[in-house]
Parts: structure tokens; sequence; C-alpha cells
């Protein structure tokens, strides 16, 4: 018989807390940013599933045509009883992975989202009896602590959510993954490849503006949990490609001089016209900085597999 938990390890004040605590940083005060898992309430969720199905956004594609032809080297190479996934989402083509692993037990789902936990458990349960699900609404970022589950364990990061990190918030990440597992456990990570502009710019910038309704969700999201007065129509969404860094940004740009009040946090935010919020950095990889993140967090990096068209990278990781 399969099963279904839901356990929060991130209780609704604890949440508001962060997000007052992220807002006042963001927005009080030098240039404007804001972490990129305020954007994902039940509608950011929902518009992100949109997202993967725009015929600009090939990551989720090229992610599951390599998921569909590895999985068996996955399974053979990992023999998981335990997949524990962070950041799953709809969990749509871990599914994939679910149907290969053969001896798989026990799935665990770890994600901020609890509406996308809800809907991914109850679809894989119709799929998967004999599966148990827990879902684990908490924060991959701050102090994962997982429930005990039979080995081995594969812990997976799919759909390049990586890059939705900075530098130092991924070294970070990465040992703390390491931290996660025992010999015999291995690290599945997905990563979207540094490629030409004109490519990456739509994915993020789509023509029928799904991403820019993603993005002006976080407005959104800061009316309602704080009492804030953004008008989303007074921002563009901003896609950019930084070379140097090798990453996308997503921006939400002030069309004129404004100021938005945000009366829980005593703020008044002003913005120039033109001045912008950073709501996101999508970074691109390549495969030796991948080895060499994976090493510095003292992951040793096994397998490398890309799609036939060379976009999007799954690699496999021990201890090292
Ligand atoms: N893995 C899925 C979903 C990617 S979207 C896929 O490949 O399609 C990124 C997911 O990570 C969202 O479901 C979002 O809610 C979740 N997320 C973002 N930041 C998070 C954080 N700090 N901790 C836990 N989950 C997070
Ligand atoms: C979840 N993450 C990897 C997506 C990305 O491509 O960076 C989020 C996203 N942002 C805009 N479109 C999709």
């Amino acid at each position: 018989m399969s099963s279904f938990t839901l356990t929060r390890t991130l209780p609704a004040d604890v949440g508001d807390d962060a997000l007052r605590a992220d807002v006042t940083k963001g927005l009080g005060g030098g240039p404007k940013h804001l972490p990129p898992k305020w954007l994902y309430d039940a509608r950011g969720s929902e518009i992100f599933e949109e997202i993967t199905r725009l015929p600009e956004y090939y990551p989720t594609r090229a992610e599951r045509e390599i998921l569909l032809d590895r999985a068996s080297d996955i399974a053979a190479a990992t023999g998981a009883r335990t997949l524990v996934e962070l950041g799953s989402g709809s969990s749509e083509k871990t599914r994939h992975l679910i149907d290969a692993l053969a001896g798989l037990r026990t799935y665990v789902a770890v994600d901020v989202s609890p509406s996308a936990l809800e809907q991914a458990g109850r679809e894989l349960l119709v799929d998967h009896p004999g599966l148990d699900v827990h879902a684990l609404v908490a924060d991959f970022q701050h102090g994962l602590q997982l429930p005990s589950a039979p080995g081995p364990r594969l812990v997976a990061f799919l759909g390049s959510t990586i890059g939705n990190l900075l530098p130092a918030e991924r070294a970070e990440f990465l040992s703390g993954v390491a931290g996660l597992l025992s010999p015999g456990d291995a690290f599945l990570l997905g990563t979207d490849l540094v490629k030409g502009e004109r490519e990456l710019v739509a994915a993020y910038d789509d023509a029928a503006g799904v991403t820019a309704e993603f993005n002006k969700n976080v407005l959104s999201v800061l009316n309602r949990e704080l009492n804030a007065d953004f008008d989303p129509a007074a921002f563009d969404h901003v896609a950019v490609w930084d070379a140097e860094r090798e990453w996308i940004e997503m921006r939400l740009r002030a069309r004129e001089e404004l100021t938005a009040k945000i009366p829980s946090l005593g703020l008044a935010v002003h913005f120039a016209a033109g001045e912008y919020i950073r709501t996101e950095i999508s970074a691109k990889f390549r495969q030796e900085g991948i080895r060499a993140e994976l090493a510095a967090a003292g992951l040793e990096l096994r397998h490398w597999w890309t799609d036939r068209a060379g976009r999007f990278a799954v690699s496999l990781a021990v201890r090292s």
C-alpha cells in the first residue's frame, strides 16, 4: 500500500518572518533584489508549469529527454531505495526516474510550495502504488533535515534550479548536499548549459508573456502577504544575459518614478524611472565548472549526460 505524508518544517509564521527579512534586506536600501523562492506561491507554481510547456523554454524538454534516455543507467549506477528530490515542484520529470528505479521504496519531495507538493503527491499515489511519498515543506537552503529512509539514497536536484542560486549560495548548498550523503548514496544534478544569447533570452522573455506574468507574480505575493501596494502594471519584465557571469538576470523595471508602500514593514520603497528589482538569476554552466564546484564541496563527478542538442546536462556525483 502506498502512503502520502505532508510535513511542514516551515511553519507559516516562520515563512512570514523570512519574507519580511528578505524584503527588508532586498528593498530597504542598495541595489534592489529579492530571493527567487518568493516567486512560488500557488499561482507562481502554476505559472512555472505553464513556462515548462512554452516553445521557447527548452530546459524542461531537454532534461526530460536525458532522463528518459538515461533512467536505466541512473538506476544501475545508484540502486536507490530512497529518492530525495529538492525543489521537486510538479515531480513530472521525476516519474521517469521513479519508474526506472526498481528497488525504490520511498520518495521524499522537498519544496517551499505546499500546493505543488500536494498536487504532485496526489498524482504520484495514483500511478505508484507501493511507494511511500513524504512531502516536506522546507527551504533547501536552510538546515535541511531529511526523514530517515532506507539507503542507498539518491538526492536529485533537477530543472537547473541550482542556477537560481548565487555562486556563494551554490557552494554552501553543495556542501550541505555532500553532508546528507552516506557511502553508497549519490547526487543527481540537472544544469542548463551556456549557449547563444538569443536562445537564452527568448527562453526567459517568451512571446506569450508567461514569464513576465511569473516575474510580476512576486509583487502580488508582497501585496497579499505584506499588505504592500505594488502595481504590477507599473513594472516591465526584463531578461538580460550577463555574458561575464554567464547568467540570465530577471528584473522588474519601474516604467516611471514611483513609491510603493509596505506598511507592515514601515517601508516606502522609492524607484527612479528605469530602476529595477533583480528577482532571479539563472546561471548557465559548463562541464568543467560543474566538476570544480562539485569537487570543492567534496563531491566527485562520475557521469555527465547531455541531450542530443547539447543544451542541458544531468550529472551523477558521489562523495569523494
Ligand atoms: N524540479 C522541478 C521544478 C523546478 S521550479 C522541475 O525541474 O521542473 C523550482 C522549484 O523549486 C519550485 O517548485 C519552487 O517552489 C522550489 N524552490 C525554490 N526555491 C526553493 C527553496 N529555497 N527551498 C525549497 N524549494 C524551493
Ligand atoms: C526553476 N528555475 C530553474 C527556472 C529557471 O529557468 O531559472 C525558473 C524560471 N525563471 C524564469 N523562467 C523559468
